[in-house]
């Protein structure tokens, strides 16, 4: 069911791999709401193909981006200018990836080389959409950022590996960023921690099956699924939220506020 909440917003989203990905679900969620989009990924992901299917689907250009590179960016921010002859209204950040992880590198050794590329591609890369849409003045007045992140940033996961770091400095540039962008251009940032989810990042953590499944046992609603996640997001990019900023807002079932459960026991 659409309410229109996003009816004259123009958005850009980053990180839609397939029709698991998080991103995806909000991208067809917010076409739903009556947004505009554009949709971007790394070029290795965008050669793969399948965000063709998502682009024509909710008739969304997508213009290939490394999240790493600034000059990636500044091209990508210019041709979203361009196709919407002016700012825009919201993005989402919703881009992860641990060589570590990926190469099944224990905590206990990791290698700082693989570290450095998980902090560039999961956290820095935030900061740098940020800082070029900022130089650019790419956002309207009111407009929403968010990035997903996970409970792991607060709280030991083991498996989680070095991502916790990355979703640690996530959330601070967020705030940090919170606090510039709100007051100069009433630009409202929040991270959205949340539950486990079957996607080709998630499954990607050691032991991610077992994790989902005692989630879902310890969350009074259960897991909450990319769909849902979806749904909250339009939310947060609609003109409904907007007093919330520099928040990192749980989208769990009530997980990380929840010490345990009998049924789970
Ligand atoms: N799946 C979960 O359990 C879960 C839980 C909480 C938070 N998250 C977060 O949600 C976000 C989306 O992940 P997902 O679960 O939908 O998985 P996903 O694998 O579908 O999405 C990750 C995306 O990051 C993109 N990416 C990786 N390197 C990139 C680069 N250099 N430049 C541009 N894009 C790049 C990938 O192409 C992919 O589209 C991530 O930040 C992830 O950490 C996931």
């Amino acid at each position: 069911m659409s309410y229109n909440l996003l009816k004259g917003k123009r958005g850009l989203i980053f990180g839609a791999l397939n029709e698991q990905s998080i991103a995806w679900r909000v991208a067809e969620r917010a076409a739903e709401e009556g947004a505009e989009i554009v949709l971007s990924n790394s070029p290795v992901a965008v050669r793969m193909g399948a965000i063709n299917t998502l682009s024509e689907r909710i008739n969304a250009p997508v213009i290939a981006a490394d999240v790493t590179d600034v000059e990636d960016i500044e091209r990508l921010v210019d041709g979203c200018l361009e196709h919407f002859g002016g700012g825009f209204d919201f993005v989402l950040h919703s881009v992860g990836m641990s060589p570590n992880i990926r190469k099944q590198i224990p905590y206990t050794a990791l290698n700082y080389d693989y570290m450095s590329k998980t902090l560039d591609v999961s956290a820095l890369s935030f900061h740098k959409i940020l800082q070029v849409l900022h130089a650019k003045d790419a956002l309207r007045d009111w407009a929403s950022v968010v990035a997903l992140t996970y409970l792991a940033a607060e709280r030991a996961v083991v498996g989680y590996s070095d991502m916790a770091e990355a979703k640690a400095m996530l959330q601070s540039i967020a705030r940090s960023f919170g606090a510039i962008y709100g007051r100069e251009r009433h630009v409202r940032i929040n991270t959205v921690s949340q539950s486990p989810t079957m996607t080709t990042a998630g499954s990607g953590i050691e032991g991610m099956q077992r994790m989902y499944d005692y989630a879902d046992g310890v969350a009074p609603l259960g897991n909450a699924s990319a769909d849902d996640c979806a749904n909250y997001i339009v939310t947060l990019f609609s003109d409904l939220t907007r007093k919330v900023t520099m928040q990192n807002l749980y989208h769990d079932g009530g997980f990380a506020m929840t010490a345990f459960s009998l049924e789970s026991l």
